[in-house]
């Protein structure tokens, strides 16, 4: 039971990664509150995280608007006491080179994936400054690191979010709030949208997922979560501003 007696908002949590954030964490002894956009997928998660016995809510929130996240943060306050634990895990993925990129779906990806981390962490942090600790987890993505083709609107929130880890690990190091980022690369999450959609557009995902990184297969969720579950547990309490890749390799070449 790594964290006991924790309480954890995590962002995006309804399905994929996210969804596998809550499954490990509530197995882990924390209360968890998902605040996700889809109140379908949300809400068979609650009920699956509470029909083994552990605590969860669904909230619905869009991150990327700042009196939905100030009402989910209320209500999460109300149903855990403390917030211990943020994971900014919500994101989306539009394809799109600069030229052909509408200004209305590059504001929707940036105020998603970068805008709503800050929104989310705005309210949070003073909480966990009470509390006099915290662990906030971004999810970035190779994207953030190397650049990928038809995806610039990605590419700059991902980037956006690895060097804001770095400044927010700066600002609140002294409160005990550490702040640390998940690089991943490919991850056949849950429903796979985002693999289907993007990485492999038009072919057979199985094909690309087995060829795109040198570990010869896509990650699962749980390879994420694992991660996620270090740096919100007190086993990482030296590392704040990390960024973590786990891509099978593909960034090493
Ligand atoms: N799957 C991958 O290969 C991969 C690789 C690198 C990084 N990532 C990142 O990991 C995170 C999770 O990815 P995933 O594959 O699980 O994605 P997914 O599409 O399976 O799930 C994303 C979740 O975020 C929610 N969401 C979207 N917009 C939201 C909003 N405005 N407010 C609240 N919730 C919102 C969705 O409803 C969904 O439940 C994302 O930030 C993604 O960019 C994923």
């Amino acid at each position: 039971m790594k964290l006991r007696r924790k309480s954890a908002v995590i962002t995006g949590g309804a399905v994929g990664i996210g969804k596998a954030v809550a499954q490990l964490f509530s197995s882990e002894g924390c209360q968890v509150v998902i605040a996700d956009v889809n109140e379908e997928k949300g809400a068979e998660t609650q009920k699956e995280i509470n029909q083994q016995g552990r605590n969860c809510l669904f909230i619905r929130c869009d991150v990327a608007r700042a009196d939905e996240v100030k009402n989910m943060v209320q209500k999460a306050i109300s149903f855990c006491g403390s917030i211990n634990i943020l994971v900014n895990n919500a994101g989306i993925w539009r394809p799109g080179r600069v030229t052909d990129l509408t200004e209305e779906t590059w504001d929707r990806v940036l105020d998603t994936n970068l805008k709503g981390i800050f929104l989310v962490s705005k309210e949070i942090i003073p909480l966990m400054q009470k509390e006099g600790e915290g662990s906030i987890i971004n999810l970035a993505s190779v994207a953030g690191l190397v650049g990928s083709r038809d995806g610039s609107a990605y590419n700059a929130s991902k980037g956006g979010i690895v060097n804001l880890t770095r400044g927010m690990a700066l600002d609140f190091a002294k409160d005990s709030i550490r702040v640390n980022c998940i690089c991943p690369g490919l991850i056949d999450s849950a429903q796979g949208d985002m693999v289907v959609a993007h990485y492999a557009p038009g072919k057979d995902p199985r094909t690309a997922k087995a060829s795109w990184q040198p570990i010869a297969r896509a990650g699962i969720p749980q390879d994420v979560a694992e991660v996620a579950l270090y740096f919100a547990s007190d086993e990482s309490s030296f590392a704040t501003g990390s960024i973590f890749v786990i891509d099978g390799g593909l960034t090493a070449e």
